[in-house]
């Protein structure tokens, strides 16, 4: 039995109690009372200070403490679920992880900065727990107009919410704006839409909406416009430059960059959806975890260097891929044969890592694919610095109108030409199945 459990069970009955330990030594005096890390972690540096950085400075630069002597370079991570708080806590005063964690204020800053935001963003559990507040802010009953195949998890929960009568649903081909922009003034019996969702390019269709439209027709009827930019990321496009209201990420994706954490972000422009945001996650516990928002920093801190790499591959791989005759189809707004191309050419910084295949040898054939590849991780998932594909339609919930043969790839930063000749040589043996 140890020794501490021991004395315990003796305290009280036999002995003096024990001596308290001689924590105040000679030695530990002689360091300076180390500062409550709290200071560390509340950015004090306003957005002006960042505002003549180009994009790739400030995602590095941002989300640091002051530079004071001694003080760290890094903001520290603060394990600790609560907050010493007596009485009736202040304003901003940290108290509970769920109800607010200040140790994430660092990344939210950043993702906020990178998307042009007068706020920080605010960090969510989960890219679908950050959707889910979204959609908390549509009034009950109001309509929502969005893309018929965007991320399928998006799509689920609009039919859920839809089927319960919480909000009414319209969906169509983001593509097709003046469809979109018809559907958004709604007409006979149909009220004007509430809600906007965008998803461009959109997942893993790969179409491209014509963001600045579709925001000044939903504006128009009085509708907020939110937009997933999980996959051209804020270093790709910046849809609150088009007018949007709200920016949504999978953080899990691109800007978290190394698929080893699970997160979302939602930027907002107006300080009351800000504060909405904030009281959906308290209350509904989908706050994220200080370790995995540490992560997301640290992620974001390669961000450009990564895009720019996975972006430039995904462009060369794409226009080989064109000619190989295992490929019916190469999907990626980067071609002139992509119908959004010359939208996306006007509205984007960037293509994106994300390229999708569709295959003559049909759905058998995709799966042939995925068996064979040494540097393509057959998984889901995007946006990391390794690449991976799979056959989308493999899952039950996708929607039926992307086809069976399609292999979404997505573009990581290895050699691109090792990627070309393993990518190649399954493409190539897949023919025979
Ligand atoms: C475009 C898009 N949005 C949202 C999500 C949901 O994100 P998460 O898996 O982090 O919940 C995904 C996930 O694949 C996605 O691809």
């Amino acid at each position: 039995m140890p020794s501490a459990r021991r004395g315990s069970a003796t305290r009280g009955r036999e002995g003096p109690k024990p001596k308290a330990l001689a924590y105040t030594s000679a030695a530990m005096l002689s360091y300076p009372k180390p500062r409550f890390p709290l200071h560390l972690v509340a950015m004090a540096r306003t957005r002006s200070f960042y505002a003549d950085l180009s994009p790739d400075t400030a995602v590095v630069a941002a989300g640091r403490p002051e530079w004071e002597q001694g003080e760290p370079v890094n903001p520290p991570v603060l394990f600790s679920s609560t907050f010493i708080s007596r009485g009736v806590p202040g304003e901003g005063e940290a108290t509970y992880a769920r109800y607010d964690n200040p140790s994430n204020h660092p990344t939210e800053e950043v993702i906020g900065l990178l998307e042009g935001a007068p706020n920080d963003a605010v960090l969510f559990a989960s890219g679908m727990a950050a959707i889910d507040a979204t959609f908390s802010l549509i009034p009950p009953g109001g309509r929502l107009v969005m893309p018929s195949h965007a991320y399928n998890g998006t799509g689920a929960l609009a039919r859920l919410l839809a089927s319960q009568g919480r909000i009414r649903l319209s969906t169509l081909q983001i593509d097709h704006t003046s469809d979109v922009v018809a559907a958004l003034a709604g007409g006979e019996g149909c009220a004007p839409a509430a809600r906007l969702w965008i998803e461009t390019p959109s997942n893993p269709l790969l179409e491209i909406a014509d963001g600045p439209a579709l925001v000044e027709a939903a504006h128009a009827v009085g509708a907020v416009v939110a937009v997933d930019n999980t996959i051209a990321t804020p270093l790709g496009q910046r849809p609150l430059d088009w007018g949007a209201d709200l920016v949504v990420h999978s953080a899990s994706k691109c800007l978290g960059g190394h698929s080893d954490l699970i997160l979302g972000a939602v930027v907002p422009v107006s300080k009351e959806h800000d504060q909405l945001l904030r009281d959906f996650r308290r209350i509904h516990g989908a706050s994220p975890s200080a370790f995995d928002g540490f992560l997301l920093l640290r992620g974001l801190r390669t961000l450009a260097l990564r895009t720019e790499r996975a972006n430039a591959s995904a462009s060369i791989l794409a226009r080989r891929l064109e000619s190989h005759p295992a490929v019916e189809q190469v999907i990626h707004p980067s071609l002139a044969s992509h119908p959004g191309n010359a939208i996306a050419k006007t509205q984007m910084t960037g293509f994106g890592s994300i390229i999708s295949i569709r295959l003559a040898g049909g759905a058998k054939a995709a799966d042939a694919v995925a068996a064979q590849t040494r540097s393509w991780a057959p998984a889901t998932s995007l946006g990391g610095v390794e690449s991976m594909l799979e056959r989308r339609r493999r899952w039950p919930g996708e929607f039926s109108d992307v086809p069976e043969d399609l292999i979404r790839l997505s573009v990581g930063i290895e050699n691109v030409d090792d990627l070309w000749e393993d990518l190649a040589q399954a493409l190539t043996r897949a023919e025979d199945h």
